[in-house]
């Protein structure tokens, strides 16, 4: 099963039980970065049921709410810690014109979401919905622009809407509808995917339009816009060459899309039947996105080796069939402790590179694809990815301390070869360090030897998540299958921190 040792060399003499399967040195003194919080920032699109009945169900409703947001959800995600939330798509801004979910609801037009399953909307969570729920949570807003239907005009308009003091008409049409202080917005996207449902087009065009629509999203009254251009979609670094070469510094970031999924023609897989196999060839998957971010990178390191523009990854994730039963177009799917491994796998990647990662966000927050949350009328369940969020967000802005591991690896489908333990080690401003670590493993336990190389510990504690079977899900029915659970398999010894991972557990652990 165990085919590789990387890096480690037999040692003869060596008594095999004394051996541990995987060896860690943390390199404390060159820890240089911080992770970027917004690494764990999330998505809420205009599909399914992420925003009606996920987050939104309005203030006359009979379910339990705050202004009309989801009290359960609210809560779960003031838990998360919730960094940046990007709205409203996806797909679904580029079809969006934010005029229309602005006033009195009653009398906000309605639109058809073409591109998810052709359901009418009818605006009731718009601009103002958004913007109160990022304020009430404490995140940093994410607003994704109309470049594919909109135009410069109501771009520009919209920024003046959220953002300018007084004086201006789009201030008084602002004041009028309730809101009289302007909203502070930082992170501006101009477009999505316009190589796709954002148009269709050639990253020479999208690269002028871009610029042109970027010129007009002002800064007012103290708001400084961090604008995000629309970048590739996963191997497509012709995309990212272009938009370095011919936008360059007028962008503060460049996104990129990697979905962890089989394939965009037919069945993509179910979410919650699956053999080892595909498990594997899942974390294989999700892994390349660390050779795909570097390629990115090395092309914006060419023209920007100071690394001021950030690589943004604002959609990720896995993506499966959807749940038989559910409304086509809807993207709904379960959530089982694979997906759990996708993200901490995924996070441990864009913590080692959070030099040049300056935002990640999974999609969706709730009832889309990899969803912390599912909703089901007045029930809420939290998915195993939710919980692999909060016990990594003690990593939000904490100094990244790169480790030397040394772990088995196992070879998998479509030739790619998966590491048995993967990690993030960070120390906070209290001086605190905490270890993640993943035992891909799905039938042996780990046993990990971790030299802290002077890191001064006198406690070590921790949280696991792990379940009976890979495939086990949370449901509305039973939804405390998956759980985080106290840790007690690491102790501190003379030789350093011995932690004992069990098969398929995801772990945190907290020295003081
Ligand atoms: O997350 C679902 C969709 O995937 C988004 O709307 C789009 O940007 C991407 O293709």
């Amino acid at each position: 099963m165990r085919n590789t040792i990387m890096g480690v060399a037999c040692c003869l003499v060596m008594p095999l039980a004394a051996q541990p399967d995987a060896s860690m040195k943390i390199l404390p003194d060159k820890g240089e970065n911080v992770i970027n919080k917004e690494i764990y920032g999330q998505f809420a699109e205009h599909l399914g049921t992420c925003i009606y009945g996920g987050l939104w169900v309005g203030e006359d409703s009979s379910i339990p709410n705050v202004q009309g947001y989801r009290s359960d959800v609210f809560q779960a995600l003031k838990d998360l810690k919730v960094p940046v939330l990007r709205w409203p798509g996806g797909c679904f801004a580029d079809e969006y014109h934010w005029r229309d979910g602005i006033g009195p609801r009653e009398q906000r037009p309605r639109m058809v979401n073409n591109n998810w399953g052709g359901t009418v909307e009818d605006n009731s969570f718009g601009t103002h919905e958004f913007l109160n729920l990022c304020e009430l949570l404490g995140c940093e807003p994410y607003v994704s622009g109309n470049v594919g239907s909109g135009t410069v005009e109501e771009m520009a308009k919209w920024v003046e809407y959220i953002t300018s003091e007084q004086g201006s008409p789009m201030a008084k049409l602002r004041k009028e509808n309730g809101r009289e202080k302007p909203w502070k917005v930082k992170y501006w996207g101009v477009g999505n995917e316009s190589w796709g449902c954002g148009g269709s087009m050639r990253p020479e065009y999208y690269a002028d339009l871009y610029r042109r629509y970027a010129t007009y999203c002002r800064n007012y009254n103290g708001n400084v816009l961090f604008k995000i251009a629309s970048g590739a979609s996963d191997y497509d670094y012709n995309w990212t060459e272009v938009l370095m070469q011919n936008v360059g510094h007028r962008m503060d970031g460049l996104s990129l899309h990697y979905y962890t999924v089989t394939g965009w023609e037919g069945s993509k897989g179910s979410a919650t039947k699956f053999s080892d196999d595909d498990y594997y060839w899942t974390m294989g998957k999700c892994l390349e996105i660390e050779d795909v971010i570097n390629k990115h990178i090395a092309i914006m390191d060419k023209y920007d080796p100071k690394k001021q523009i950030g690589l943004m990854v604002d959609e990720w994730g896995t993506w499966w069939d959807e749940e038989p039963g559910t409304i086509s177009g809807h993207l709904y799917q379960q959530n089982t402790l694979r997906d759990a491994f996708v993200a901490s796998l995924s996070l441990d990647v864009f913590n080692r590179h959070t030099d040049r990662i300056k935002m990640a966000n999974i999609a969706q927050v709730a009832n889309v694809l990899q969803s912390m949350i599912l909703t089901k009328e007045d029930k809420m369940v939290l998915t195993p990815t939710y919980y692999v969020f909060k016990m990594y967000n003690v990593h939000q802005d904490a100094v990244y301390l790169p480790v030397d591991l040394k772990c088995s690896q196992k070879d998998v489908r479509d030739n790619r070869v998966v590491p048995m333990v993967s990690t993030t080690v960070s120390r906070n401003k209290d001086g605190v360090v905490h270890i993640s670590l993943s035992n891909v493993d799905l039938k042996e336990e780990q046993e990990v030897l971790i030299d802290l190389n002077g890191i001064k510990a006198k406690t070590v504690t921790g949280e696991i998540l792990t379940s009976k079977n890979i495939a086990d899900y949370n449901s509305f029915e039973n939804p405390n299958v998956v759980a985080l659970k106290e840790f007690k398999g690491a102790k501190l010894t003379k030789e350093g921190l011995k932690v004992v991972l069990p098969a398929k557990s995801i772990v945190t652990l907290e020295l003081k």
